[in-house]
């Protein structure tokens, strides 16, 4: 058992079935400079509780940068036989000090503590990271979101159950992707603010550690705010990877539905938006296709980030308190996540900022299908007509509409008298989209007013993050 973290109380070597199955080296190797940071750190603690020389600090943290370097130049790398991040690096950190000084690094901690540490920081430098792509995806909403305002709002059909539902603007619908985003980055936000909270290091594997080391001073060199209350808790829970899982699966989902739409508004019977040639792809045999493959794979990593998820919530489900190598399975889904996200919010981000849309055509759909009939009967309402009655009067006139095979201002003034003598010629002013949008002005409607208005509201809240 050379080179291995617990060869004292085994006769043999580990068979290689067992170190094949056991391995980790090959996902947590990314680790490496966390797992040096929480050592460089622990030497301090270890130095401050006089179990540490001076020189043999001076000598740990000259072989802890060694290590580090190589690491950086691609030049460091774990051996077969390692079991994991920690081990290969103590190994290798062994081999730079010599084993008198080296040997002294591990006193006061398992690697239990370590690595719930240590995962912490990797996962919020990544959180960071991916709160920092959704906020660029912002950004290219907004920039069309603003692009669509003014001088001329662009109209669309707005639509519920998929059928024309009301006018809306288009700057109003973009701006109806923003705000989950904008959640989600809150998630983020409160999410590592929870996580610096609670620096596992001092925990020790279970039961805390025995040598007068100060944890707060390890969680405040490592940039978390607190340490462990409790050193089960700092070592067996993972509802921090959990949960960090969980806000990247409901970014995924968000921009899912952001990209199912462009993938139906791309399509020839929509006709809503074009891709930018860049942001789209060919077809090896049809010539003609332009693919919404960014839109797409948005789609289809979502599926992958809510599988990493529940993946994620079965490992934890009934594990017994504490530590229990099951967790060794949380690091590859929640790495997969954050890794999916990098790749995928850069190149929806552009896809947005660089979709042309068809003004001309939206402009036209809006008042198709009916959408004005709301209008219609909200008209009758000011006009004192209750609503109930309203409702049955604009319905009637859709009828008729349908009968005679004419959009809603195709009626002629006697159809609409016809209909109801409350519907006189001045119900017109209602039946132009800019009319419809226009009267929608209470907060949170799609009124060109508040819409500006609400752009303000977001921009700032996208700038104070
Ligand atoms: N590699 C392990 C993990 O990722 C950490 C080591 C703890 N192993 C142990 N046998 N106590 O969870």
């Amino acid at each position: 058992n050379e080179g291995k973290l617990w060869g004292g109380r085994f006769a043999g070597g580990p068979s290689p079935e067992l170190e094949a199955l056991s391995c980790s080296t090959h996902f947590d190797w990314r680790l490496t400079p966390y797992d040096l940071a929480g050592s460089r750190a622990h030497a301090h603690a270890l130095h401050r509780a006089g179990l540490l020389s001076d020189t043999d600090l001076a000598e740990l943290e000259r072989g802890l940068d060694v290590l580090g370097e190589r690491y950086a130049a691609g030049d460091l790398h774990p051996e077969p036989s390692d079991e994991d991040v920690h081990g290969a690096l103590e190994r290798l950190l062994l081999l730079e000090v010599g084993p008198e000084v080296g040997g002294r690094l591990r006193a006061g901690r398992s690697r239990n503590d370590q690595i719930a540490t240590l995962f912490k920081v990797f996962l919020r430098d990544h959180a960071r990271v991916v709160a920092g792509c959704v906020l660029d995806l912002v950004d290219a909403l907004l920039g069309q979101a603003r692009a669509h305002l003014d001088p001329e709002p662009t109209v669309m059909p707005g639509r519920t159950h998929l059928q024309h539902a009301q006018p809306v603007l288009l700057s109003h619908h973009l701006l109806a992707h923003v705000w989950p985003l904008l959640r989600d980055v809150e998630r983020l936000r409160d999410w590592d603010a929870r996580v610096a909270g609670d620096s596992p290091y001092g925990s020790g594997a279970l039961a805390g550690q025995s040598l007068s080391l100060d944890p707060e001073a390890v969680a405040a060199e490592l940039g978390f705010t607190g340490s462990s209350a409790n050193s089960i808790d700092g070592t067996a829970s993972r509802d921090f990877v959990a949960e960090l899982a969980y806000v990247a699966a409901q970014v995924g989902i968000d921009v899912s539905r952001l990209a199912e739409e462009v993938i139906l508004w791309a399509t020839r019977e929509f006709g809503f938006v074009t891709l930018d040639d860049a942001w789209s792809t060919g077809s090896s045999i049809m010539p003609q296709k332009k693919n919404p493959d960014i839109a797409e794979l948005a789609r289809g990593k979502a599926g992958r980030l809510v599988g990493n998820l529940s993946g994620l919530l079965a490992t934890l489900k009934a594990l017994p308190l504490a530590y229990n190598r099951d967790l060794q399975e949380d690091k590859e889904p929640v790495f997969d996540s954050v890794d999916t996200l990098e790749v995928l919010l850069p190149a929806v981000t552009g896809m947005v900022a660089t979709l042309r849309f068809d003004r001309a055509r939206l402009a036209e759909l809006a008042p198709q299908g009916y959408s004005l009939a709301t209008d219609v009967a909200e008209w009758l309402v000011r006009e004192g007509v209750p609503f109930r009655v309203a409702h049955e009067v604009a319905g009637a006139c859709v009828r008729r509409c349908e009968e005679l095979g004419v959009e809603l201002d195709e009626l002629t003034d006697e159809q609409f008298a016809e209909i109801s003598p409350h519907l006189t010629p001045a119900v017109r002013e209602v039946l132009t989209v800019t009319g419809s949008v226009a009267s929608r002005d209470g907060r949170g409607g799609t009124a060109p007013r508040r819409v500006r208005e609400q752009l303000d509201e977001v921009a700032a809240v996208a700038a104070a993050h």
